[in-house]
């Protein structure tokens, strides 16, 4: 089966910090599991480049959008190798098949009728691009996301008749309770439409950094529309010469952070109606990392931890490890180096390297490299499919915790079984112990293969050779 997976596509107007690459992780951790099992999988990132943030940051620098677009594109664009996303295209909205796609896709909607010009005001955020309603709007008219001063804005806009969907949402929601995951976003989205959707811009007239709309030039896209298609233009030439649409669309599971639901979970599916395009089959919603604060990370903010330093210093499986295994998927979590520190040395290091050392040595050591051919005494059989079931609900902390438990079970299993003693009184049983740590020991790095790719992928070669030889230490632990 077809597996599309995307993440947001990344504003340029500031550099990655640890939030996108945790957005990122956690799609290339559901896309590595779906490959293993088999699925015919296309996952995209990429960055979001036109509208006002980026102008306004481009211009505060001096720079052109452009120049500035290229220069952090760039930035995002070798992250994804440095976090070892495994994506398969990363799409820039200043692709120019992505800017001919867009103007195709709402010229139809244009034709089809949901479009009219008209006056738009009210309080607008230049960092969101968005205009907030009313109920959202904080004391002070102030962003509830960047907590900075809203503007008041009053433009001739082209207009999206999102109101029209009104009861097209309600069915949605009423017939698909796991369009959007967990419940409690699923819940959120509901909530928002059944209090009354207004229409929103479609277009901005002041702006020239976007996308122009084709039947008024003098417009360009409203950013969102823009970034939001980047999920459908980019199937159709992510692969050269050949269309990847049919294939792929529509899109298994969009990841997206709790700050960008609206957009995801009002918006979009209904301009993919208006577009009279299929509609995604699931949003994950994940919560913020949080910094030391207790506030989210964001530069605006000032509290952000650099994805960069923690690869130098712990390496990218313990990043990607961490950030699915201490931040319960779906809620806020407060990061740090001490808590990457601590996961690392008791955990990694600890529990799944030692395991993974004691087991290599004693075969080599008991039996010349040799794993016996005995029965195992512990069967993971249910675990697979527990994970899976789990990954299909985009549960990866869930999870992982699972594998955990059964890495510390076998863990506790060396100790019960002492094979060391059972050696030494030539006890046949050694055969069996052996066995069951050789397979339940790779039935586990296989699991975990998704999360850490760099060091399961070695021990699942030193599992595999005809000969086990022993493993120098898969975390060296820490001075
Ligand atoms: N460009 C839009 C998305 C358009 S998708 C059609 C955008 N970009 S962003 O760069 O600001 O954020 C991208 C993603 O990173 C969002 O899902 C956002 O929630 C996530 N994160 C940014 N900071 C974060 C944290 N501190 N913690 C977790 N994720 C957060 O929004």
């Amino acid at each position: 089966m077809s597996f599309y997976i995307t993440t947001p596509i990344y504003y340029v107007n500031a550099e990655p910090h640890l939030g996108h690459a945790y957005t990122t992780i956690a799609a290339d951790v559901l896309a590595r599991h779906m490959r293993q099992r088999g699925e015919d999988v296309f996952f995209l990132t990429g960055t979001d480049e036109h509208g006002e943030p980026v102008a306004d940051a481009a211009h505060a620098q001096g720079l052109e959008p452009k120049e500035l677009a290229d220069r952090n594109a760039e930035r995002f664009k070798v992250l994804m190798p440095q976090l070892n996303a495994s994506n398969d295209f990363f799409i820039r909205t200043t692709d120019p098949q992505h800017e001919a796609k867009v103007q195709e896709v709402l010229q139809l909607v244009h034709d089809n009728g949901h479009t009219y010009k008209g006056t738009y005001e009210g309080w607008y955020c230049p960092r969101c691009a968005d205009f907030k309603v009313e109920n959202e709007i904080l004391d002070g008219n102030r962003c509830p996301i960047h907590e900075i001063e809203l503007t008041r804005e009053r433009e001739e806009n082209w207009f999206f008749r999102l109101s029209t969907f009104q009861e097209a949402l309600e069915k949605l929601y009423a017939d698909q309770p796991d369009f959007v995951m967990p419940p409690r976003h699923f819940n959120e989205a509901r909530s928002f439409i059944s209090q009354g959707l207004q229409d929103v811009s479609l277009s901005r007239a002041r702006l020239k950094w976007g996308v122009t709309v084709p039947w008024d030039p003098d417009h360009v896209f409203y950013v969102w529309f823009d970034a939001l298609l980047n999920y459908v233009t980019a199937l159709s030439y992510a692969q050269p010469g050949e269309d990847l649409t049919d294939r792929f669309w529509p899109a298994t599971y969009h990841i997206i952070g709790k700050d960008i639901l609206k957009f995801h979970t009002v918006f979009w599916p209904a301009l993919l109606m208006a577009a009279e395009l299929e509609l995604p089959r699931h949003v994950f919603v994940h919560g913020f990392l949080l910094g030391g604060d207790g506030r989210k990370m964001s530069k605006s903010l000032g509290n952000v931890l650099d994805p960069f330093e923690v690869i130098d210093e712990y390496g990218t499986d313990a990043l990607r490890f961490y950030l699915m295994r201490d931040v319960a998927y779906g809620s806020d979590g407060a990061v740090g180096m001490d808590a990457v520190r601590a996961r690392y040395d008791a955990e990694l290091a600890n529990e799944y390297g030692n395991l993974a050392s004691r087991t290599t040595a004693m075969i080599e050591r008991y039996r010349d490299g040799v794993v016996p051919a005995a029965a195992p005494e512990i069967e993971l059989d249910e675990l697979s499919s527990d994970v899976a079931a789990l990954m299909d609900r985009a549960e990866p902390t869930q999870a992982l915790e699972l594998i955990w438990q059964q890495v510390r079970r076998l863990n506790r299993y060396v100790e019960e079984q002492a094979p060391w003693k059972l050696a030494a009184a030539e006890d046949p049983r050694l055969d069996s112990v052996l066995a069951t740590l050789a397979r339940s020991l790779r039935t586990l790095t296989e699991l975990l293969a998704p999360y850490m790719p760099v060091t399961t992928t070695k021990l699942l070669e030193v599992l595999d050779a005809d000969r086990l030889t022993a493993l120098r230490p898969l975390f060296p632990k820490r001075k």
